[in-house]
């Protein structure tokens, strides 16, 4: 095994990148350095240095994904163009993922206030995981469809609107069907609360990171991210039993998401208990 597998290692992610076997990882899940102003390494640079240093990290963080490696990179929305442009280069765009979250003051009142964030989504080709998750039913979807639904939940075909049946058979239909119990296919809008400032000013929610790891991994795949802060991704992977390797420059936070993932218990399945 190699051996910065399951550390959070200290270091520049550009010069401890170059220690990472090629192609050799599963996921990365990272919240880079975009210049939202806040006094990390690299988080005050003028945009012609942020593009060039992105630019370098990403090209990077390609070299070390598997052909079947995806990456989920988050991002404001002043630096989301630019960031597109430079991982378009190298990745197969995916979606966009918005995490919703509500205010907990006024705002500010010159300006639409900030309640959300992006994640964008690439894989580096069209052969990757996605273990895709559904969500509670909305009560939309209660309320539309609850109505039609047979004893186990399930909405006959018969019932579905004429476009609906016009895009798949009923044989294709009946083999997977719309169930009101199972809920909808996870959506690109997650709605989380924000995490408040425990080890990491950005530090991000875990079940947010959770959603990625599961939908885009399996057990036993190797999660990178190379901006580790207070090591959330890497604290998930552990739970959810992925391997990980954190990067991460700051000593203090370096130090603080060691014992973090020390701390992390690793999730049991059902047969261990
Ligand atoms: C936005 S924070 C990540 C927060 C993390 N998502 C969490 O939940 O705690 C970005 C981190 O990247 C680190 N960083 C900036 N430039 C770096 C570099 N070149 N190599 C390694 N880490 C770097 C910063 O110190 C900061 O802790």
């Amino acid at each position: 095994m190699h051996r910065s597998i399951n550390r959070v290692i200290l270091g520049d992610c550009l010069n401890v990148l170059d220690t990472i076997p090629d192609a050799s990882v599963d996921l990365v899940v990272t919240d880079p350095p975009y210049g939202a102003g806040m006094d990390f390494a690299n988080d005050k640079l003028p945009l012609p240095d942020l593009i060039a240093f992105t630019e370098r990290w990403v090209q990077k963080v390609v070299a070390k994904l598997k052909p079947t490696g995806s990456l989920y990179c988050f991002i404001d929305g002043e630096h989301i163009g630019h960031f597109q442009i430079i991982i378009n280069k190298h990745l197969v765009f995916r979606k966009i993922v918005v995490w919703y979250f509500e205010a907990f003051f006024n705002g500010f009142h010159e300006n639409y206030d900030n309640r959300s964030e992006f994640i964008l989504f690439y894989t580096k080709s069209d052969a990757y995981t996605f273990n895709m998750m559904k969500e509670p039913p909305s009560t939309s979807m209660i309320k539309r469809w609850g109505p039609y639904a047979d004893k186990d939940g399930n909405i006959p075909y018969e019932t579905l609107t004429p476009s609906m049946r016009a895009r798949q058979s009923k044989e294709n239909y009946d083999r997977n069907p719309t169930n009101i119990n199972r809920g909808a296919y996870q959506g690109n809008v997650i709605r989380l609360k924000r995490v408040r400032f425990r080890e990491h000013p950005a530090q991000k929610p875990e079940e947010l990171i959770e959603k990625f790891i599961a939908i885009s991994s399996n057990e036993g795949d190797l999660v990178l991210d190379p901006f580790a802060g207070s090591g959330t991704t890497c604290a998930v992977a552990k739970k959810l039993r992925r391997k990980y390797i954190g990067i991460e420059m700051h000593e203090e936070f370096q130090g603080k998401a060691t014992n973090r993932v020390e701390r992390v218990k690793v999730f049991k399945r059902l047969n261990d208990f």
